[in-house]
């Protein structure tokens, strides 16, 4: 189906964010702080991992499994995927705390924490996205009717034409990590 094809194909360019974190995160531990990559970090997290294809799962396809398939459902999107969706909020918001506190007091401890918050992000994320791929969008595809399904690629092609200038903003920056 078109609407998990493109949300698995998002998980390939947030892996790939995540690779990249891994990277600049070591060059903290060897003592390199570049400020202006990790505010592109946060700013590809905050308006494509979270901006854009958190809102397609949250605005399509996790409110089709709420409203059409039951406890189960209910389950596995209120008390799983949203949460670590909120989680990875919260990290993206302390790697910019931690940020500031950088450029305000460069210490170890300080440097520690940036590292910390960067770290946690991208475990969340390569965890969440295997969990996605492996767990809840196959229960989605097997469960949720085929009309509902077509109204989701329906949906998810709206979504990409009207959202298309800030995917390809980001997806360059992505392509260059
Ligand atoms: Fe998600
Ligand atoms: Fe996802």
């Amino acid at each position: 189906m078109y609407y998990i094809d493109t949300l698995k194909k998002e998980h390939e360019y947030i892996i790939k964010l995540t690779d990249h974190i891994l990277e600049v995160s070591k060059d903290i531990m060897h003592g390199h702080v570049n400020a202006s990559a990790i505010r592109t970090i946060t700013d590809v997290i905050k308006n494509y991992a979270d901006g854009y294809h958190h809102k397609k799962e949250e605005d399509l396809v996790f409110r089709a499994m709420l409203d059409h398939l039951g406890e189960l459902a209910e389950k596995l999107i209120t008390s799983g995927m949203l949460v670590e969706h909120d989680l990875a909020r919260y990290e993206r918001m302390m790697i910019d705390e931690s940020l500031k506190h950088y450029e305000e007091n460069q210490t170890d401890e300080v440097r520690l924490e940036l590292i910390g918050h960067l770290m946690s992000y991208r475990s969340l994320l390569i965890r969440h996205a295997d969990k996605e791929n492996k767990v809840v969008y196959p229960f989605a595809m097997k469960n949720l009717s085929e009309e509902i399904q077509k109204k989701l690629d329906e949906e998810t092609k709206v979504f990409e034409e009207e959202n298309k200038e800030q995917r390809d903003r980001y997806l360059d920056i992505i392509n260059k990590f």
